[in-house]
Parts: C-alpha cells; sequence; structure tokens
C-alpha cells in the first residue's frame, strides 16, 4: 500500500513519518506513536471515545484520515496533564467521581478542553452541547457536567 509523508505537531512533539495513506488519525495516533489515552469506541464517529484536539477543535480522530491532518496540532490526552501536575479538568473530574471505568474519559477530557479553551465559561447548556457527541455508559453524566463547571472555575489563565 502506499505511504506518504506526515507531518503533524502532536502535544507540542513535531513528527514527520511516512505513513500508509489509509491511515486514520486514530491509528497514527495509537498504532505508529504509541498514545493509546485514546480509545477506539466505535469507529464510526458515534461515542466520541476516539475525540482529539486538531487544530483548536474537537474532532472524532476514527472519522480524520491522518494524511488529511497533515501540518495540524494534535493535542491528546496524553498531553493534558502528568500524574504531579494534572490539569484542572482531570483534578476536578477526580474530585467530582465523573469517571468509572474511564474509557470515555479521555475523550470527555479533550471535548471539554476544546470548550474552555474557547469559551473559559461556558453555560451548562453550552457544556451539554460540548460533550453531547461524548457516549458515557457509566456515569449518567451528572458529575461530568458539574466537574467541567468545576474546571472552568478553577482553571487559570496561567494553565490553559
Ligand atoms: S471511536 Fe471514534 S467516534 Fe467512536
Ligand atoms: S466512565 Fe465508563 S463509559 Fe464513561
Amino acid at each position: 500500500m502506499a505511504k506518504k509523508r506526515l507531518r503533524l505537531t502532536v502535544n507540542g512533539v513535531l513528527i514527520d513519518r511516512e505513513v500508509e495513506e489509509s491511515l486514520r488519525l486514530l491509528d497514527v495516533l495509537r498504532d505508529e506513536l504509541f498514545l493509546t489515552g485514546t480509545k477506539e469506541g466505535c469507529g464510526i464517529g458515534e461515542c466520541g471515545a476516539c475525540t482529539v484536539i486538531l487544530d483548536g477543535k474537537a474532532v472524532n480522530s476514527c472519522m480524520v484520515l491522518a494524511l488529511s491532518a497533515d501540518g495540524g496540532v494534535v493535542e491528546t490526552v496524553e498531553g493534558l496533564g502528568s500524574p504531579d501536575r494534572l490539569h484542572p479538568l482531570q483534578a476536578s473530574f477526580l474530585d467530582h467521581h465523573a469517571l468509572q471505568c474511564g474509557f470515555c474519559t479521555p475523550g470527555m477530557l479533550m471535548s471539554a478542553k476544546a470548550l474552555l479553551d474557547e469559551d473559559p465559561r461556558p453555560s451548562e447548556e453550552e457544556i451539554k452541547k460540548a460533550i453531547a457527541g461524548n457516549l458515557c455508559r457509566c456515569t449518567g453524566y451528572v458529575q461530568i457536567v458539574e466537574a467541567i463547571k468545576d474546571a472552568a472555575r478553577r482553571r487559570s489563565p496561567s494553565e490553559v
């Protein structure tokens, strides 16, 4: 199968490699770069488990051909925080018990981050709209919405 050159900035690191034309952004992240925090649920754009931020917008990475993102800037959950310095969204999700199995969490966090990057003080309706494409089988969403609201309150400009 034909390969083409792909350049991406992923979590601040420039990636430059040949990839199969048919690979999705999700495949490159998980299988080529071993960033397995981004999950594959449905593979058809329905569940949001694969959500990453591409050029400032939350996208379903299972629905993006990797080469179509050439030159783009990608943020994944691995770039969000670290165990000793959690992003305010991660800290807030923990404090509000906004995850159980955790499968939806990376995608949920990235949808929430894209929202807060664009609007630091979203309304509850805006939060619900931003995560409408992220399915969670465990929590019932109430804690997730509360966690995102709280993260917006906590997040200082220096942590954006
Ligand atoms: S795996 Fe991409 S939307 Fe479900
Ligand atoms: S925490 Fe299990 S699917 Fe959301």
